[in-house]
């Protein structure tokens, strides 16, 4: 993985190169438009890195970034293009890929993390209570120095623990998806990067449940199915930690859910059952917009208890934030309670 600092410099640098509106300031000429028939040969025989060219019109370090990022799922012939972005967030973005001729899929999703961003940094040790750190291979973590830089919060430390982020989300996508829940069938991680099945078609991604409104049967039926994929994952001891209407994409009927990093085990964490509440409360609270009400606290309780795991009656106060006057007197209305 690169040093952050290089790609801060990356961004930095594209950022220079737009304009007030955002807009590029000059228009780049692509390698892919003019490949003549010696290149393409050229391109069959070579397939080092060097011949990885894409038809998306990245700004210029971005496309260095994204070559970095996803080198190694173009020479193992997992992606042939990078179509598109899908959506660019502040921790990840999504691109559209061609799957190359590796994969038995036409178009693939791959989620390419900044390093520049750490998820909920400020809160992160929440999620990361209970949690291994994980390696890029997605094994567990135990080298003494390696644990005491993540510690010690130095650059290599902050590394690893990003890494660690990206290998939950892509061991969680493996074991849910074996277990038949409904999300993006994963590939390969590579870099600070994941493959996995594209949600949509060429001419537009699956809209997110935030964006779109659904009749009362379907909110029904769609409804149910989240249940039994929320009973997956107790199962699999596994709480999503950010599941609302914006992380479950909807395409023909179906749901997916996406976005696991934060997620955490309802056993080796002392928020698990909070977390799961607040994920349980938000999803029912659009269900709720679109007709299908329903008892979010009850529910969450009786999920949880269904599959063995005990309530923590009170909020752990490190979910609790000391400047905040409610979140106080919800402290105090605790201790006063026991
Ligand atoms: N497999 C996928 N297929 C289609 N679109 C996707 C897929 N995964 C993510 N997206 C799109 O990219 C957006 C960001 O991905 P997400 O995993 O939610 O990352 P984050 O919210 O942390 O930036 C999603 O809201 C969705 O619009
Ligand atoms: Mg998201």
């Amino acid at each position: 993985m690169k040093s952050k600092n290089t790609y801060n410099f990356y961004e930095d640098l594209d950022d220079f190169d737009l304009d007030e509106r955002g807009n590029e300031r000059f228009q780049r000429r692509h390698p892919k438009s003019m490949k003549s028939s010696e290149q393409v040969f050229l391109h069959k025989q070579d397939d080092s890195r060097a011949s990885f060219q894409f038809t998306y019109h990245a700004a210029r370090f971005e496309e260095a970034w994204l070559l970095d990022s996803l080198g190694a799922f173009y020479e193992h012939l997992w992606i042939s293009d990078v179509l598109r972005k899908v959506r660019g967030g502040k921790e990840a973005s999504v691109y559209l890929c061609r799957a190359g001729e590796a994969v038995e899929a036409d178009l693939l999703a791959v989620k390419v993390y900044r390093p520049r961003t750490l998820r909920n940094l400020k809160q992160d040790h929440l999620y990361r209570e209970g949690r291994a750190e994980l390696d890029a291979e997605g094994k567990q973590l135990i080298d003494d120095g390696a644990l005491h830089a993540i510690a010690k919060r130095t650059t290599y430390g902050e590394q690893l623990r990003h890494q660690s982020w990206i290998s939950y989300e892509f061991s969680t996508l493996q074991s849910l998806f074996e277990a038949g829940a409904d999300v993006p069938r994963p590939y390969e991680m590579a870099n600070n990067a994941i493959l996995m099945d594209y949600i949509g078609d060429l001419a537009e991604p699956a809209p997110a449940l935030s964006e779109i409104r659904l009749d009362k049967a379907e909110a029904r039926t769609l409804f149910e199915r989240l249940l039994a994929n929320l009973n997956i994952l107790l199962a699999h001891q596994r709480v999503h930690g950010d599941l609302s209407a914006y992380n479950i994409l909807y395409w023909e009927g179906d749901m997916t859910l996406i976005d696991f990093p934060q997620v955490v085990s309802p056993l080796g964490n002392r928020n698990a059952y909070r977390i799961f509440e607040r994920d349980v409360a938000r999803v029912c609270e659009y269900f709720a917009r679109m007709g299908v009400t329903s008892q979010p606290r009850k529910l969450a309780s009786d999920l949880w208890t269904k599959h063995g795991y005990r309530v923590q009656d009170e909020i752990h106060p490190l979910l609790l934030d000391a400047e905040n006057p409610k979140d106080r007197s919800l402290w105090l209305e605790q201790k006063r309670g026991r």
